[in-house]
């Protein structure tokens, strides 16, 4: 691995791989003194032309539990503020000989472009309304956690997904894990070609719910809509919301995601936000893992050919593993909404 920019990126066996190392990442952080040395002399630059709290400060958290040097750029406070362009701000940054740029930006494209111009690793942490490859492993991670494997199970992604990053991420993702999935929207925030995704369409959010064995909320990203998208809030939350009266439509042992932030009282209600059955803080949690994860399959290069000090009976060996060809190609799942670079 030299870049995550798409989950269609990642094999099966790669997605194996990241998440079984994620693993026993999740054991430094139970442990008092959280320090591996994995990523010492590494240096790691969060660049976040978008706000962000999780996504940022997780892999702040995950580059320093492995030792790496880690900076934070924002686009607020930086020269891009002053009109610098984004080829610039990118050569710059890896002028300065870091290893790997972490690095948000709205417009669709923006982590491949960059790939292009720099020899740092870059890590996609969500570009635009295309991709957000390490919200759909930390998912994944969460989900294998629960169930075993993702084999088989039915995840239903609900909401606006026309702007959502995550959703298309986390279909190529659930698809290489053999899960099923629903995605479910009113019509207007259901993206042009979806019919053409590896997922059933619904706009029956009370039909799918019964059905799933995990229920993914989006958050309705306001901040990417133009027009009208439904007609008020009230109208979106009684046909899409996760009402405490939807609650009582999941199966038993069905659970809820949400990669947050919340929008509570719009797409998820407090009952479904705070109930045993919610993993939302479990998916925090298994943020910093699985980041942990990424940046030592990116940058401990085979020098490192096991986990250091993580756990001598957990002990396996962590190569990079090559593209499956038998592997049945990802979804083609495209951006429909946002600016190109
Ligand atoms: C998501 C994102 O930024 O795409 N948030 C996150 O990374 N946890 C989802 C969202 O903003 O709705």
């Amino acid at each position: 691995m030299r870049h995550l920019l798409s989950s269609s990126d990642l094999s099966v066996a790669e997605v194996d791989s990241v998440l079984d190392v994620a693993t026993q990442m999740a054991e430094v952080a139970r442990r008092p003194v959280k320090k591996l040395p994995a990523l010492r002399g590494r240096t790691v630059v969060n660049l976040f032309f978008e706000d962000s709290t999780r996504t940022r400060s997780s892999f702040e958290i995950a580059g320093k539990w492995l030792s790496a040097d880690v900076i934070n750029i924002s686009a607020k406070g930086s020269s891009v503020s002053k009109g610098e362009s984004l080829r610039d701000t990118a050569l710059t940054v890896a002028a300065m000989g870091v290893d790997a740029i972490v690095m948000r930006h709205p417009a669709s494209g923006a982590a491949h472009q960059v790939a292009g111009w720099v020899d740092a690793s870059i890590v996609n942490a969500g570009d635009g309304t295309h991709e957000h490859p390490t919200q759909a492993l930390l998912d994944a991670f969460t989900l294998r956690n629960r169930f075993g494997s993702l084999a088989g199970r039915h995840v239903a992604i609900v909401g606006d997904v026309t702007h959502s990053r995550v959703a298309r991420s986390n279909v190529i993702t659930l698809n290489r894990l053999g899960a099923r999935v629903t995605v479910v929207a009113p019509p207007t925030l259901l993206p042009a070609g979806v019919d053409s995704w590896d997922v059933n369409v619904s706009t029956d959010l009370d039909a799918v719910l019964p059905e799933a064995d995990a229920v993914m909320m989006l958050r309705v990203q306001r901040e990417r809509m133009s027009g009208g998208y439904f007609p008020t809030a009230r109208e979106y939350t009684v046909g899409y919301g996760l009402t405490r009266a939807r609650l009582g439509l999941m199966a038993d042992h069905a659970v809820i995601c949400h990669p947050g932030p919340m929008n509570r009282g719009l797409e998820i209600s407090a009952d479904a936000a705070d109930a045993a059955r919610s993993l939302v803080l479990d998916q925090v949690a298994a943020g910093v893992a699985v980041r942990m994860s990424i940046l030592y399959h990116l940058l401990a290069g085979e020098s490192v050919s096991d986990v250091e000090g993580v756990t001598s009976e957990n002990h396996r060996a962590v190569r990079p593993v090559a593209p499956e060809p038998s592997v049945p190609s990802a979804a083609p799942v495209r951006a429909q909404a946002g600016a190109s670079v």
